[in-house]
């Protein structure tokens, strides 16, 4: 009989020796809670693919931001629903849009908070595009634009710092250089670098309502199959002077935050899509699995793969749970 020297299972016998050789660690600081911000007064709609999280308006928002501050969570990061879309998103970049005066509100309610928002055509479009449409495509150039003059006004606002999530190539040189010609040199851009054409969205564009009216995504955002893509689309970012970069879906994508993390010294987002979350809720309700052994496993391992912070509609209940440990 063979008795191995090294014996693995040593420092697994109780919580105390496991807590000391635990590798990867979740912390509240590495949360960012996405809320949905809709035109309107006294509106808090459930989102019925998404349990617990809302379509509300602006004083509604206010409140959740002072909750999700209190519980230590660092940031949110804000989806707008406007009183009206139209072929070019006008709202997006109106300097009394629902995002700008979302912003007002949170940072004069909470200015610890930090605000990220969303930039972004597909929210205020009718067509639900990314961008402006020509020849049935959306016309990168002529979007760059307006995404520039989107992330501008979030800027004189108050937005403590950007995301574009369009996807247009060029979108994160067009925002940096409009943002330092006006004196907003020090707001950082985190990009949604490596975005993939993904269905795991299902369920936040029906809390946005930014379902594309024909066609699909697929001409701006990545295949699921690509790898090697990733690292050019993520090279081209950093070029482009990003503050952080993105990694979007992150559960079929954790490959992928592996791969940028040992590539690239900045700080690396993964963002846990909606998809990801009502599949962890349905599973729950039906009582095939544990809710929160199932959350806080997918959130580290998300850390484990290389992410830095993750954007996920579980950061409240996740601080809870971070808070009683
Ligand atoms: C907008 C945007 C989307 C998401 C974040 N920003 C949807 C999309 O590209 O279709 C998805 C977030 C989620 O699924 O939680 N471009
Ligand atoms: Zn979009």
């Amino acid at each position: 009989m063979f008795f191995p020297e090294y014996r693995a299972r040593r420092l697994r016998r109780g919580e105390n020796l496991r807590r000391m050789v635990r590798e990867t660690h979740l912390r509240v600081d590495d949360l960012i809670y996405p809320m949905f911000s809709a035109f309107g007064t006294d509106i808090r709609k459930e989102i019925a693919s998404m349990p617990g999280i809302f379509q509300q308006s602006v004083e509604h928002i206010v409140a959740e931001a002072r909750e999700v501050h209190a519980l230590g969570i660092p940031a949110v990061i804000l989806f707008g629903i406007p009183e009206a879309k139209d072929a070019v998103g006008q709202d997006a970049y109106s300097d009394t849009g629902i995002i700008q005066e979302t912003i007002r509100a949170i940072k004069q309610a909470v200015p610890e908070l930090t605000v990220i928002t969303d930039v972004c055509l597909c929210e205020y479009t009718d067509h639900g595009h990314c961008g402006v449409i020509k020849d049935g495509d959306v016309d990168n150039d002529a979007t760059l634009q307006l995404l520039a003059a989107e992330a501008l006004s979030h800027a004189r606002a108050g937005a403590d710092m950007v995301a574009p999530s369009d996807m247009m190539d060029g979108r994160v040189a067009a925002i940096r250089e409009i943002l330092d010609a006006n004196g907003f040199s020090h707001i950082p851009i985190m990009s949604y670098a490596v975005k993939y054409a993904s269905a795991y969205y299902g369920p936040f564009r029906d809390a946005a309502d930014s379902t594309p009216q024909f066609g699909d995504r697929r001409s701006y955002q990545m295949d699921p199959a690509n790898r090697r893509e990733a690292l050019r689309e993520a090279t081209l970012d950093v070029q482009e002077c990003a503050d952080f970069l993105m990694v979007k879906p992150a559960l079929a994508y954790l490959d992928i935050l592996r791969d940028l993390h040992e590539r690239f010294d900045l700080p690396l987002v993964a963002y846990n899509v909606s998809g990801e979350y009502s599949m962890v809720k349905a599973a729950a309700r039906l009582g095939w699995v544990d809710h929160d052994r199932v959350m806080m496993e997918t959130l580290v391992g998300m850390k484990r793969a290389g992410a830095d912070l993750i954007i996920t509609y579980h950061a409240k209940e996740a601080a809870l749970l971070l808070k009683a440990r």
